[in-house]
C-alpha cells in the first residue's frame, strides 16, 4: 500500500483510506454502546497488526442536541475522544440556511434543546411549538404544556409574525400537537398563524433533518422515526386540502450530506493528521439500507464523489439478517468490528 504519514507514537496514519460510521444500529443501540464498537475504534486507533492508524468520521441522521453535546456523549460511550470536527448529524447542514431564513419554527427533541441548536447555527428568531401553545392554548386541544415547557416557552402574539420556514430537527415528542402546528402554517398565508390560504400554496417550506421511516432502538423491532412523521404530515395535508405538500429532507441518503461528509473528512484529515489529499477509499458502515447503503452507493456512482465510497452493511440495527436489503451493500458483515477488519484486510 502507498505512502503514509508518521505520528508521534511512531505509528503511521494511512492517507489511503478512511472510515465513516453511522451511529444508531452500528455503534449505539437504545442509548447503549454496541460492545464491538469499542474494539472497532481501538483497531482504527492503532491496535492492529499493520501498526497503522486510520482516520474516521461519524455521520448520523440523529440529532436533537448540539454537535458538541453529542460528541461528549459519544466519547463516553466509545471510551475515546470524539471531536465535533469529525461529526455530522442530520441537522448539521441546516446551519447553512440560517443566512436565508430569520424567523423559523423548530420542531422536535427534548426540552428547549433544539431551540438552542438552531440559535447556535445563527437562526435569529427561533419559535417552538411550545411558544405557540403558550400564546394560544386552543391550538392543541389535547396537549397542555408541562410547567417546565411553560417556563421556557416565549409568549408573543404569533398572529403578527411571519414564520419563514419550518425545521424538524429531531423526533417529535408529540406528533399530534406538532403536526397540528405545522399543518396550520402550511395552510396559512405566508406563515402567519390565524390566516388560511385560499390556494394552500403560500405556506413556508418544511425541512426535515432526515427521512428515516424506521430506526434501531432498544426494542427488538425497529421503531418509527422522522420519515414516518414526514409521510404522515404529507398525507394529512393531502387529505385536508387535496393538494400535495412538498417537503425537503436533509441527512442520508441525500447527496448533499455525503458532500458535506467529504469536506468534513478532508478538513479532519488535514487538521489532525496533516494529510492534504483525498483518500482512495472511504468505507461507510451503516445499518439502514435505505439511507446508509443507498446514499453511499449513489454518491459513489455520481460524479460528485472524489474517491471510492464503499458501503458496508451491519446486522446490528435496522437490517435484519435473512432479509433482502432494498439497496445492496458492497459487503455485509455481522457487526462494526468486522467492518473494520474487512476494510483493513482489503487494503493490505
Ligand atoms: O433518529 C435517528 C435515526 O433515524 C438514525 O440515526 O445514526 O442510524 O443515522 P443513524
Ligand atoms: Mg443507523
Amino acid at each position: 500500500t502507498g505512502p503514509t504519514t508518521p505520528t508521534e507514537g511512531g505509528q503511521i496514519t494511512t492517507d489511503k483510506f478512511a472510515f465513516a460510521f453511522d451511529i444508531d444500529g452500528v455503534l449505539i443501540r437504545g442509548g447503549q454502546v454496541i460492545p464491538e464498537a469499542i474494539q472497532a475504534m481501538k483497531m482504527l486507533n492503532g491496535q492492529n497488526t499493520y501498526n497503522i492508524k486510520v482516520p474516521y468520521i461519524f455521520v448520523t441522521n440523529g440529532g436533537g442536541k448540539t454537535e458538541e453535546e453529542r460528541c461528549i456523549q459519544l466519547s463516553n460511550q466509545l471510551q475515546l475522544e470524539v471531536s465535533p470536527g469529525q461529526f455530522i448529524c442530520g441537522h448539521t447542514p441546516m446551519r447553512d440556511l440560517a443566512a436565508k431564513y430569520k424567523t423559523v419554527l423548530v420542531v422536535g427533541g427534548d426540552g428547549d434543546k433544539c431551540r438552542q441548536v438552531a440559535q447556535g447555527y445563527g437562526f435569529k428568531d427561533v419559535i417552538t411549538p411550545g411558544d405557540i401553545i403558550k400564546d394560544n392554548t386552543d391550538t392543541t386541544p389535547f396537549r397542555k404544556l408541562t410547567e417546565e415547557e411553560y417556563n421556557h416557552s416565549v409568549k408573543r402574539n404569533y398572529g403578527e409574525i411571519e414564520i419563514e420556514a419550518i425545521f424538524v430537527f429531531a423526533d417529535s415528542r408529540d406528533w399530534a400537537g406538532d403536526q397540528q402546528i405545522i399543518l396550520d402554517l402550511c395552510m396559512s398565508k405566508n406563515g402567519r398563524l390565524g390566516t388560511r390560504s385560499a390556494t394552500f400554496d403560500e405556506g413556508p417550506p418544511v425541512f426535515f433533518a432526515h427521512n428515516d421511516v424506521i430506526w434501531a432502538t432498544s426494542h427488538a423491532f425497529s421503531r418509527i422515526g422522522m420519515g414516518a412523521l414526514r409521510a404522515s404530515l404529507e398525507a394529512m395535508f393531502k387529505a385536508i386540502t387535496g393538494k400535495e405538500l412538498k417537503t425537503v429532507a436533509f441527512g442520508k441518503p441525500q447527496m448533499g450530506t455525503f458532500e458535506f461528509a467529504t469536506r468534513l473528512l478532508q478538513q479532519w484529515r488535514k487538521d489532525t493528521h496533516g494529510i492534504n489529499q483525498p483518500p482512495d477509499t472511504v468505507y461507510f458502515v451503516g445499518d439502514t439500507p435505505e439511507s446508509d447503503i443507498r446514499g453511499t452507493n449513489e454518491f459513489d456512482e455520481s460524479d460528485r464523489s472524489t474517491c471510492d465510497w464503499h458501503s458496508i452493511l451491519v446486522k446490528t440495527g435496522v437490517y435484519q439478517d435473512g432479509t433482502e436489503p432494498r439497496f445492496k451493500p458492497k459487503k455485509t458483515v455481522t457487526n462494526v468490528f468486522e467492518s473494520v477488519q474487512y476494510g483493513m484486510q482489503r487494503e493490505y
